[in-house]
């Protein structure tokens, strides 16, 4: 197939373009290289991704309607995965967030209902869940409370994803991704801070004074799901996509210990603005309609991790 992939240089969406090339597919990357963390992090996954013979990167923003449109043309799927991601960013600049996230996913599905695309999968979030305190997080679940700006622009994306089904009849599948980690990470997310202090024999700053839970899942994991999704092309639906495990703040902390062969030294602090206790994600619903089965626990998964980022960062 031929697939426009949004956020091509981004954590996710990196991961995503290789593998779809890998199986065969042609990817069109459309990024702005958002400087929201590091340009160079994003431009060495480009690098890596421009070896690839089908595909193709443009430095575009979907806020140009006219890019959108232009590299929209003729493709069989849409992968959204473009947007401001980072939860804390959104606080101080709401203006962007809606921007980007509301009026740019409102670019892509317009115009797929324009183009006629046969499907769009497009990446939402866990943070639609809130504070909610039922758990594990399952698609049946009020989320109608968000704790963030970012949260309220992605449950916004999963509003205008309906409507743009049930009105155009547009095949659209929103996933909610739950704490993604793994080599190429994000440096604003707790792994990358984690690992950056320990490597540099600096204290780890530890929110919430570390009695959090969160489902972590690693990239690979994610990807496998997304792509089900683009194969699969339901009509409409919204599936979580996480481990299905809720782990303890503190154990994914010594993961990181362990793998770096140190012990930190830690700073607890409050939970910050936007944090939630707890995440856990019921992924029954992936499991029987996309085949999603996690494979990689944080055992596994945070070395792994470590390894890229002392290979990268060459320490
Ligand atoms: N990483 C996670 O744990 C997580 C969890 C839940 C949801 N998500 C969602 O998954 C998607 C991918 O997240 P990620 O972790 O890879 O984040 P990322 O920030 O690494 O990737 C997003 C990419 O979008 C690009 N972008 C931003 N604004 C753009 C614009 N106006 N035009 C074109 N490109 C633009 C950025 O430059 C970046 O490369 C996002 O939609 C995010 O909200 C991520």
């Amino acid at each position: 197939m031929k697939i426009l992939l949004t956020g091509a240089a981004g954590f996710i969406g990196f991961h995503t373009a290789k593998t779809l090339c890998e199986r065969g597919d042609e990817v069109i990357g459309l990024d702005n290289f958002s400087p929201y963390y590091d340009p160079a992090l994003k431009e060495a996954r480009a690098a890596e991704l421009e070896h690839l013979p089908n595909f193709t990167m443009v430095r575009g923003d979907i806020l140009d309607r006219s890019t959108v449109q232009k590299h929209m043309a003729g493709v069989d799927r849409v992968c959204h995965l473009a947007a401001l991601a980072g939860v804390r960013y959104g606080f101080e600049h709401p203006q962007e967030y809606v921007d980007t996230n509301i009026k740019g996913t409102f670019h892509i599905f317009d115009e797929a209902r324009l183009q006629g695309i046969p499907g769009v999968v497009y990446a939402s979030s866990s943070s639609v869940y809130g504070n909610n305190k039922e758990l594990p997080s399952s698609e049946e679940h009020r989320t109608d409370r968000q704790e963030s700006i970012y949260g309220m622009t992605k449950k916004d994306n999963e509003l205008m994803a309906y409507t743009y089904h049930s009105t155009y009849g547009l095949h659209l599948t929103g996933l909610r991704f739950f704490t993604v980690y793994g080599p190429w990470g994000r440096p604003d997310m707790a792994l990358f801070i984690f690992a950056d202090a320990l490597l540099h024999g600096k204290s780890l700053p530890i929110f919430g004074h570390g009695k959090m839970q969160r489902d972590f899942t690693y990239v690979d994991d994610i990807v496998a799901g997304i792509i089900a999704s683009i194969d699969k092309n339901y009509p409409y639906e919204l599936f979580n996509l996480g481990c299905g495990r809720q782990e303890e703040l503190m154990e994914y902390v010594r993961m990181v210990e362990v793998a770096c062969g140190k012990e930190a030294e830690k700073e607890f602090l409050p939970m910050q603005p936007g944090d939630v206790v707890a995440t856990s994600a019921d992924i029954s619903k992936a499991q029987n309609m996309l085949g999603f089965q996690p494979k990689t626990m944080i055992q596994e998964g945070v070395p792994r991790f470590v390894e890229w980022y002392r290979g990268y960062y060459e320490i």
